[in-house]
């Protein structure tokens, strides 16, 4: 199952979700830089964690403080971003409050937000715009339900999704991270199987590629939905999974650890 060579960096995501808290945060963090500190450096993966916001600044102080001198192992990304700049938007958390706190990425569109908070193909769409055009990198979530993949309609479902983004062009897609990240396969303990990404990680390349061309083989495709240390080698091991975005496993460390390892 080829898709070609892999041409870019690993990205491994945490995605904390509503978890955490100081304390937690902190033997957390401590707990996943010191493993890496253990490891020959500097890594070849790229690392984000992705707290609650009210958490962004302590998770960035513990990066500036305990990380090895001159080299910043992980980066730090929020889970969400509001559509609009500023003013009366109670509750929203705006991209340029994200990049004043040392964010470089923003999860959008994740399916969890999609089902509680109502968000749209085309909000995503203005989300991920938005993210761009204030200097952070969105990750943009993909994924179809169980009932539309049993319907024979996952691939149709994940286009609507595209859609929107691929109309705003290749620029914006170009600075975008992908995430398909099955519904059915999140927080349930089971990974999609390897046909089930390749298949689908192909076709969102092949979407991609239909607005940006050749260029479009090196926007990151990473697989999300139960990843765990222990099937990670052989999710890593597809050509066409740039990494993953990870959640209940990134409140692990040693788990985190192993699937960041993994993907060496
Ligand atoms: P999971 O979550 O790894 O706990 O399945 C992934 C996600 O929702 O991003």
């Amino acid at each position: 199952m080829e898709s070609g060579t892999k041409l870019t960096i690993p990205l491994i995501v945490g995605n904390w979700k509503m978890n955490g808290s100081i304390q937690a945060n902190h033997s957390l963090m401590l707990s996943i830089l010191d493993g890496i500190s253990l490891w020959s450096l500097p890594i070849k993966q790229e690392v984000v964690v992705c707290p609650p916001f009210p958490y962004l600044q302590q998770i960035r102080d513990i990066l500036a403080l305990e990380a090895e001198e001159a080299f910043d192992p992980i980066s730090l990304g929020a889970q969400d971003l509001s559509v609009y700049e500023n003013g009366a938007h109670t509750g929203d958390v705006s991209a340029q409050m994200l990049t004043d706190l040392g964010c470089k990425w923003v999860i959008v569109g994740h399916s969890e937000r999609k089902a509680t908070h109502f968000e749209t193909a085309a909000s995503v769409a203005d989300k991920a715009r938005i993210a761009v055009a204030a200097g952070l990198t969105p990750i943009v979530c993909l994924g179809e339900s169980k009932e539309m993949r049993e319907a024979g309609q996952a691939l149709h479902n994940i286009d609507i999704q595209l859609q929107p983004i691929l109309e705003v062009g290749p620029d914006l897609i170009r600075s975008c991270v992908f995430a398909y990240e099955p519904i059915w396969a999140i927080g349930s303990g089971s990974i999609a199987t390897s046909e089930q990404i390749f298949e689908m990680h192909s076709h969102i390349r092949r979407q991609i590629q239909s607005v940006t061309g050749q260029e479009g083989s090196s926007v990151r495709i990473i697989y999300g939905g139960s990843v765990k240390a222990d099937q990670a080698r052989e999710l890593f091991s597809l050509d066409c999974v740039d990494g993953a975005l990870v959640g209940g496993a990134s409140l692990d460390a040693e788990e985190f650890l192993s699937i960041i390892d993994a993907a060496s």
